[in-house]
């Protein structure tokens, strides 16, 4: 999960990273109202900046210095609402305004081909650095930093060395690379950036702007994460389908699909992406494609297999629906019953067809409960091949 900037300034403060006083805004009045309060620290001058979740704020216009209450608000009004490669702006970040000496980059990331971590820093930070890394790498420290012993003063010093600063703005970089790196472990981050990172005219470094990516794979140590969520902008159905913890991913095709285990349903998706590309000469050219991922777990229950199918019927596109399940520990029979129970359960809300594919643990007895059910709208067919050539038969003749 990527923070919005003042989240992050938010969590650079509580692990001691030096930030400037920030306050965030949805209308131009509270904005006025925030650049009252924190302009006073600094001569009434603050900076409105946009809250979007996408790089080049500051070049799109997004990013304004004020000098006063009645500038902020005028910048605000100009703000909110503003398109910014495609993310709109609802809320604005007012800062207090830092009279800047000079500006750095500096970052800690996840290093996959090196199975590390890795930091980069440079003198020369600002809004040009990505230029900067391809015209001049070499103004752009590499650091690697072993997982095990972090950014203690040793590899912070190394850092500082490395981007050439002046000794005498080391002792404060140093405690500030050592506070990002808390940052960065102590809440299971993947990416820690700061853009710029500032030299103010007293001389002091402060976080000017931050990015962090937080591993979601973590968040279960993480209670505090849910919170940062932005779920205004979550997909409605992945954020209904999270809400009753299902393993849901919208995509953009018309054949839904339900599976147990992760590996089974991207499987799954791949058959029906052939089947689909197969039987597009004989669709007029309609290519039926996965609509989702869904992955309902061991314990296919028909609570959970209703969930599922609440979830992917409430899906526009979808066309037909593919439950592709293999019954391990949870045998076929329960599996259909759990579908006949949850097209019960669904009544008139189930409107497309259904196909299944069960095998594996007492298919038979699976498949006679189905038969027997005989729901108007199930085929049931014995192959996952033969189930997503019928599903994407079915997508295509109702598109
Ligand atoms: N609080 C502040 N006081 C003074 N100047 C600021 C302040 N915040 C930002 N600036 C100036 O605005 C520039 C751009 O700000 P910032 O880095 O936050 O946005 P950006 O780099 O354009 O956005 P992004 O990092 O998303 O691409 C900074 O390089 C800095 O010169
Ligand atoms: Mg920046």
């Amino acid at each position: 999960m990527d923070l919005f900037e003042y989240q992050a300034r938010d969590m650079f403060e509580k692990h001691g990273v030096p930030v400037l006083a920030g306050a965030i805004a949805t209308t131009p009045e509270q904005a006025r109202a925030a650049a009252e309060k924190i302009g006073a620290g600094s001569g009434g001058v603050t900076v409105v900046k946009a809250q979007v979740k996408v790089g080049g704020r500051g070049k799109a216009g997004g990013v304004k210095v004020t000098k006063s209450p009645d500038e902020a608000e005028q910048a605000a009004k100009a703000i909110l609402g503003m398109d910014i490669k495609g993310h709109t702006v609802g809320t604005v970040m007012i800062a207090e305004g830092a009279r800047i000496a000079e500006e750095y980059y500096f970052s800690i990331l996840l290093d996959r081909s090196n199975r590390s971590y890795l930091s980069m820093c440079s003198k020369e930070g600002g809004v040009e650095i990505e230029q900067l890394a391809v015209e001049r790498p070499e103004a752009l420290a590499r650091i690697a930093i072993d997982p095990n012993t972090g950014v203690d003063d040793a590899k912070a010093k190394e850092i500082a060395d490395a981007a050439g600063f002046d000794d005498a703005d080391k002792p404060a970089l140093i405690e500030a690379f050592k506070a990002l790196w808390t940052v960065y472990r102590d809440e299971d981050a993947t990416l820690v950036e700061v853009n710029p990172l500032v030299k103010t005219e007293d001389g002091k470094i402060i976080a000017l702007d931050g990015k962090v990516t937080l591993d979601a794979n973590a968040d279960f140590r993480h209670a505090d994460h849910e919170a940062l969520e932005d779920t205004a902008a979550a997909d409605p159905l992945e954020a209904a389908a999270k809400a009753k913890g299902l393993n849901y991913v919208k995509l953009d095709g018309s054949v839904g699909i339900i599976g147990n285990g992760a590996g089974l349903v991207m499987s799954t998706l791949d058959v029906v992406a052939y089947a689909g590309e197969d039987l597009r000469g004989s669709a007029d050219g309609f290519v039926a494609k996965p609509a989702n991922f869904l992955d309902i777990g061991g314990g296919a229950s028909a609570e959970v297999m209703a969930n599922g199918l609440h979830i992917i019927l409430g899906d526009e596109q979808v066309k037909s629906v593919f439950v592709n399940v293999f019954g391990g520990i949870t045998s076929c029979d329960a599996v259909a019953t759990g579908i006949v129970g949850a097209l019960d359960a669904l009544g008139d809300e189930a409107t497309k067809p259904l196909v299944v594919r069960l095998d594996g643990n007492n298919v038979e007895e699976g498949r006679r409960i189905l038969a027997e059910r005989a729901h108007p709208l199930v085929t049931i067919e014995a192959t996952m091949d033969g189930a997503a050539r019928r599903a994407a038969e079915l997508a295509a003749a109702a598109s």
